[in-house]
């Protein structure tokens, strides 16, 4: 008997499930291209590429929340280590998901107009990713300063001692990171909007334009944006 006899069939799928391959049915694919309009509902076809940038930016900021809260109740145990892990992955999600606003940037402004019409009531501020990840940073946030004041340090001779105390250090750099891409989104976001439907027009919830443009200012970690004006100070003090 020839050794291929032996084979098992590996093209054949073994995972439960009616789809015709196991990639189909790990990933349940049927059901995730079922998630968008089909070509006859659209009003106009860019609707794709609305739906397409949307919800993968959901599934990204899945990604970054879980991740974030992962990497809360690590460093309450004091694996600090192992936050930094997800941390990295938590900052990269969010860089993914301001890469991807360029793609709105492809839709003609006026033909987005007609997309427009059929959002309803729809406003990025229930965006549920948005939503879970501001708690979660909150909580990192909280293990965090935790885990410094169990080292007896205030965020300033954190900075100053940096080097004696490399995890902490790099924890509080992580936490910025996170931070500073969750804002330099909303900046995107904000430029985006301004590019699609004008400053001075309000959104599908009545918001006024305007108020994204106030609220790029908002940051998670108020305090380590803060901290670099204490260092700056202090370096001058002593010069
Ligand atoms: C053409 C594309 C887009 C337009 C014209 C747009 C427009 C707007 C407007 C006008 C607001 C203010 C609230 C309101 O709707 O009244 C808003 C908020 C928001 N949008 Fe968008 N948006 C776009 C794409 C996106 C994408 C891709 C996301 C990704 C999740 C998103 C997430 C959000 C979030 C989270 C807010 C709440 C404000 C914040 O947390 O800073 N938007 N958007």
């Amino acid at each position: 008997m020839s050794e291929k006899a032996f084979e098992p069939p590996l093209n054949r799928p073994v995972l439960p499930g009616d789809a015709r391959s196991d990639y189909e049915r790990y990933l349940n694919t049927d059901e995730l291209l079922a998630l968008q309009k089909s070509s006859g509902e659209w009003v106009h076809r860019d609707e794709l590429l609305f739906q397409v940038v949307h919800q993968s930016s959901e599934l990204w900021l899945k990604l970054a929340w879980n991740d974030t809260a992962a990497a809360a109740e690590l460093v309450a145990e004091a694996d600090v280590a192992g936050a930094l892990r997800l941390l990295r992955r938590a900052s990269m999600c969010l860089r993914f998901v301001t890469a991807q606003l360029d793609m709105l940037e492809q839709m003609s402004p006026w033909e987005y107009q007609e997309i427009r019409k059929v959002l309803g009531h729809g406003s990025g501020f229930d965006s549920p990713g948005v939503k879970e990840l501001r708690p979660a940073m909150a909580r990192l946030g909280e293990a965090f300063h935790e885990a410094r004041e169990r080292a007896g340090l205030t965020l300033l001779d954190l900075y100053v001692q940096g080097r004696e105390h490399e995890e902490l250090y790099q924890l509080a750099e992580a936490l910025i990171e996170l931070d500073e891409w969750l804002q330099t989104w909303r900046i995107r976001h904000y430029r985006v909007v301004a590019r699609v439907i004008g400053e001075r027009v309000v959104g599908t919830q009545g918001t006024p334009v305007e108020v994204l443009g106030r609220l790029i200012h908002r940051v998670e970690y108020p305090e380590l944006w803060d901290v670099r004006n204490e260092l700056t100070a202090k370096s001058q003090a002593e010069a």
